[in-house]
């Protein structure tokens, strides 16, 4: 039997990378991160269901929907700063969360650096481009493994 899937959720705005602010965010696309998404799951030998959406009542209902994916890479974009609904939904369904951003979030403006999210997580990686979501998979991987072998 196969481990459940991964589920990766890019919030809004993400659809514009490659030419969204790139001296912040990168030329990178979206297909491109998705690419190394995909590339990295091969090698961890784990599945992945990757979505984007702008919209929070959309993130919610995915969510919601894929309660049973063993975990969560998410990166909420703006909705970071402003959403007890999405730090609702990731703690009403129990799913292990990362949280992760392409910028740092705590070098930029005021008000970027509030997370509503990172207190239902099990960390946040920020700051390191598209190797934040590489990172945040790793790092949920190693906390799902680890916890099953111990039994927790
Ligand atoms: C972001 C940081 C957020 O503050 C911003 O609103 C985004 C992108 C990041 O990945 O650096 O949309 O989540």
């Amino acid at each position: 039997m196969h481990a459940p899937a991964i589920l990766i959720i890019h919030g809004p705005n993400l659809n514009l990378l490659g030419t969204r602010e790139p001296e912040i965010y990168g030329h990178m696309t979206l297909d491109d991160i998705n690419k190394a998404i995909t590339e990295l799951s091969g090698k961890l030998n784990i599945k992945t269901k990757i979505f984007q959406s702008n919209s929070e009542g959309n993130i919610i209902g995915l969510i919601q929907e894929n309660r049973e994916c063993s975990g969560l890479v998410i990166n909420p974009g703006a909705y970071t700063h402003t959403s007890i609904a999405i730090a609702d939904a990731i703690k009403g369904t129990g799913i292990p969360a990362v949280e992760v951003h392409l910028s740092n979030i705590h070098s930029r403006e005021d008000y970027r650096k509030k997370s509503f999210i990172a207190p239902v997580c099990i960390g946040q990686i920020s700051g390191f481009g598209y190797f934040s979501y590489l990172t945040g998979i790793e790092a949920l991987h190693n906390y799902l493994t680890n916890l099953k072998t111990s039994g927790k």
